[in-house]
């Protein structure tokens, strides 16, 4: 949480300079990057410094993610889920091949400096633990692929045949595992955060009264730290009900098992369907949310909807690994920006949207802000 407020104590640093200026700012963009500088530092120990400003080059770790997430990616992504055969045919790679040999070589590069350097530092200071980001983790659980009879530069699983054994503890992972799960850190938190942060700001500049209430509240809170901020009611409430108008995955998919009679309906969901489950959908039925399509916080200071009529972040066993980190990413980048400026939407009360995703991202967000202080 240290590493998240000191990126967001920058963010507003660097944002002031707009205060006096007066002129529009796309807070899309800035919130995009902000982002995109807490992944690379929790989950990679990297100053990738998007929100400096007046940097004139991206690091190379957002350019190979946006290599990653890019239209491209999108268009390789679609056809091989939709037509599997032509991606084939036309050779197309589910993701960029020069960003993944990137990811590869970083994570590498990342756990053998740590290796040795806390090898160095450990041995001084008899210490075990030097670092707390998601690689550190990962390398404190890691064991070589040999350890487990596998071989990193085969497509399959490890060959049952050999006398390795070939039933993994499951709280290990390997080096090729370790890359995927910091590449799987930004496919899965940057553009569903950034997009849910972009939505807060675009809400509470369109309703400065709920802007208001949430300043007051803030007032009251003498240090935003983990704890404090999860009492924060009102705080709380506008991030809930955010993610209920707008949630950053509009759908996602399940695929029926076996046989599955629907209650009294008469309708049996034949096993192997694939299940379109429509978030959006559901959090504005009027049958669970009374004015549905209105922002309203205090819905959430006694909540009575059903469980599953609110599902910003998925159901069960697959449920998002990273709801609890984004929550809190919100509460402290929300916080830290409403204490300090006022914000006025300034464009039309519309935002426009990217089509044909399954991600609800916002084009831009023009808004004017002034220093609270
Ligand atoms: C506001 C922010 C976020 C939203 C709304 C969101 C939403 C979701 C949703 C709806 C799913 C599918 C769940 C299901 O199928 O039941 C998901 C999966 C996932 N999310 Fe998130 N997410 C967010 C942030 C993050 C962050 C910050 C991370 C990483 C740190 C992350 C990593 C993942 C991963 C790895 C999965 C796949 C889980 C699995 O299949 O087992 N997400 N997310």
């Amino acid at each position: 949480m240290d590493s998240i407020a000191d990126i967001c104590d920058t963010f507003c640093d660097n944002l002031s300079e707009f205060n006096t200026k007066g002129e529009p700012i796309d807070m899309r963009r800035y919130l995009g990057a902000l982002t995109m500088d807490v992944i690379c530092s929790c989950a990679y120990g990297i100053n990738s410094e998007s929100i400096n400003l007046r940097r004139p080059s991206i690091h190379p770790i957002v350019a190979n993610v946006k290599k990653i997430q890019g239209v491209d990616a999108s268009v390789s992504m679609l056809t091989s889920v939709l037509a599997p055969g032509v991606a084939k045919m036309l050779r197309l790679e589910l993701f960029d091949k020069n960003a993944l040999n990137y990811f590869d070589e970083l994570t590498n590069q990342i756990m053998n400096e740590r290796k040795t350097i806390n090898k160095q530092i450990a041995d001084k200071l008899r210490l075990t633990n030097l670092r707390t980001d998601f690689m550190q983790l990962m390398i404190n659980s890691e064991k070589s692929d040999k350890d487990f009879g596998y071989d990193s530069t085969s497509e399959g699983d490890p060959d049952v045949s050999t006398k390795h054994p070939t039933r993994r503890p499951t709280s290990q992972l390997t080096p090729d595992e370790i890359t995927a799960q910091g590449i799987a850190f930004f496919i899965g938190g940057y553009d569903t955060t950034s997009a849910a942060l972009t939505h807060a700001i675009y809400y509470l500049s369109l309703h400065p009264e709920c802007q208001q209430i949430l300043y007051k509240e803030l007032k009251t809170c003498d240090d935003f730290t983990y704890e404090k901020l999860g009492h924060l009611k009102y705080l709380n409430a506008v991030i809930n009900e955010t993610l209920r108008l707008a949630p950053p995955l509009t759908r996602f998919q399940r695929q029926c098992l076996q046989d599955y009679k629907l209650g009294n309906t008469g309708i049996t969901v034949p096993k192997g369907t694939s299940i379109e489950i429509y978030t959006y959908a559901l959090h504005r039925d009027p049958e669970y949310w009374p004015n549905p399509n209105d922002f309203i916080p205090d819905r959430w200071f006694e909540p009575t909807h059903h469980p599953y009529a609110y599902i910003p972040f998925g159901s069960g066993p697959r449920l998002c690994v990273g709801q609890r980190f984004a929550i809190n990413e919100m509460r402290m980048c929300l916080a830290m920006l409403i204490n300090r400026f006022e914000f006025t939407l300034a464009q039309k009360p519309q935002l426009d949207y990217f089509i044909c995703n399954t991600l609800m991202s916002p084009k831009n967000l023009l808004v004017t802000l002034e220093s609270r202080e």
